[in-house]
C-alpha cells in the first residue's frame, strides 16, 4: 500500500506499507516476529515508544523525524539481513526487555512461558533457593528465573566472555546484581554446591544443519548453535553431570528443540516430561533429580 507523500502517515498505514516491503524483500522472520506485520509493528512501536496495549496507537501520526529513523533501520534490516532485535539493540523475553547485539543469541526460547508460570505445575516457586542456568547468553533466562523464583539466587554460566558482558549489562538493567552471579566456563566449570533447579537452553544444532539456516541466523554466534555431529553433544554432557549439582528433590529443564526424539533415544531410561506450550515452541525436557539419577544408573 502506497503512502501519501504530503501528510504524516498514521501508525496503522505505516505498518501496512512496511509489512509489504519486508515481505517483498523476503527477509526471514524467526527472531521474535512471525510475519511482516509483526515485524513492521515492532520496529515502529520501538522507535516511537508506543505501548502495545494502547488501543489508539494505530491512529497516531508518525512525525518526519521518526519516519526517517524508521526508514534507516528498515534499510539496515533488509540490506544486511540482521535480525530486527540486533538492528534495534533490544529483544523481549518473558515480558521483559533485554539489550542484545551480535555477541549473543537473540532470545526466543519457550523457556519464557515456563518461567512466567507453566513451570509451577512441577516446581513450587517459594521452595526454590538456588538456580543454575547453563549457557546464559544475554542473561534472559537467568533474569526471568530470578523473577519466577523470588527467594532464589541464580548462578548463570557461559563459555563466551563476550556473551557474559551482555548478560552483565542486562542483569544490571533489571537490578539483579545481588541475586545473579555470572561465571565464565565450560558448562559446570567454576560452579559449586547443589541447586534446586537447573535450566539450560544449550547449543543443539547439528554441525551440518548450520549452513542451511537462513542468512539472518549467520549473524548470531556460532558457539550458541553448534553441538557436534547430531546436536546432542552438549545436552548429553549436561545431563550426565547434572546429578552432581542437583539437590535430591531438584529438577532439570533442558531445551533440545527438534532433538527431542534423539534425546529419548540417547537416554531411553530417563522419563522426560515434554511440556506443551500455548505460545509456540517445543522441545524442552523436564526431569526430576530422582528420575534422572535412576535413569542414568539403569
Ligand atoms: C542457545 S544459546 C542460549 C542463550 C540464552 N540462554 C537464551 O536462551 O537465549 C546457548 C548459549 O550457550 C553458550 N555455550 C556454548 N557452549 C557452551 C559451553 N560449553 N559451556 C557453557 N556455555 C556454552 C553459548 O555461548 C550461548 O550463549
Amino acid at each position: 500500500m502506497a503512502l501519501a507523500a504530503d501528510t504524516a502517515p498514521t501508525v496503522g498505514a505505516l505498518i501496512d506499507a512496511l509489512a509489504a516491503e519486508l515481505e517483498a524483500a523476503r527477509v526471514y522472520f524467526g527472531h521474535g516476529t512471525a510475519t511482516g506485520r509483526d515485524e513492521a509493528a515492532a520496529l515502529i512501536y520501538h522507535v516511537i515508544g508506543l505501548d502495545h496495549e494502547d488501543p489508539g496507537a494505530y491512529d497516531r501520526r508518525v512525525d518526519a523525524g521518526s519516519l526517517a529513523q524508521i526508514r534507516m533501520l528498515l534499510k539496515d534490516r533488509v540490506e544486511t539481513r540482521r535480525p530486527l532485535p540486533y538492528v534495534l539493540g533490544e529483544a523481549w523475553f518473558a515480558g521483559l526487555p533485554f539489550y542484545v547485539d551480535e555477541r549473543v543469541l537473540i532470545p526466543r526460547s519457550p523457556f519464557a512461558e515456563l518461567l512466567t508460570g507453566a513451570l509451577y505445575t512441577w516446581i513450587e516457586p517459594d521452595a526454590v533457593r538456588r538456580v543454575l542456568e547453563i549457557g546464559t547468553g544475554c542473561g534472559c533466562i537467568a533474569v526471568a528465573a530470578a523473577r519466577a523464583f523470588p527467594d532464589a539466587v541464580v548462578v548463570a554460566t557461559d563459555i563466551s566472555a563476550e556473551a557474559l558482558e551482555v548478560a552483565a549489562r542486562n542483569v544490571g538493567r533489571h537490578g539483579l546484581e545481588d541475586r545473579i552471579t555470572l561465571v565464565q566456563g565450560d558448562l559446570y566449570a567454576g560452579v559449586a554446591g547443589s541447586f534446586d533447579v537447573i535450566l539450560s537452553n544449550p547449543p543443539y544444532v547439528p554441525e551440518r544443519d548450520l549452513a542451511r539456516l537462513p542468512a539472518e541466523y549467520r549473524h548470531e554466534p556460532r558457539v550458541a548453535f553448534v553441538s557436534g555431529q547430531d546436536g546432542m553433544e552438549l545436552p548429553a554432557r549436561i545431563l550426565h553431570h547434572a546429578p552432581q549439582y542437583l539437590a535430591p528433590d531438584g529438577w532439570l529443564a533442558i531445551e533440545v528443540g527438534g532433538g527431542a526424539g534423539l534425546l529419548e533415544e540417547r537416554f531411553p531410561r530417563v522419563p522426560f516430561t515434554w511440556p506443551e506450550f500455548m505460545h509456540g515452541g517445543d522441545g524442552i525436557a523436564l526431569v526430576s533429580a530422582a528420575d534422572l539419577v535412576a535413569g542414568l544408573r539403569s
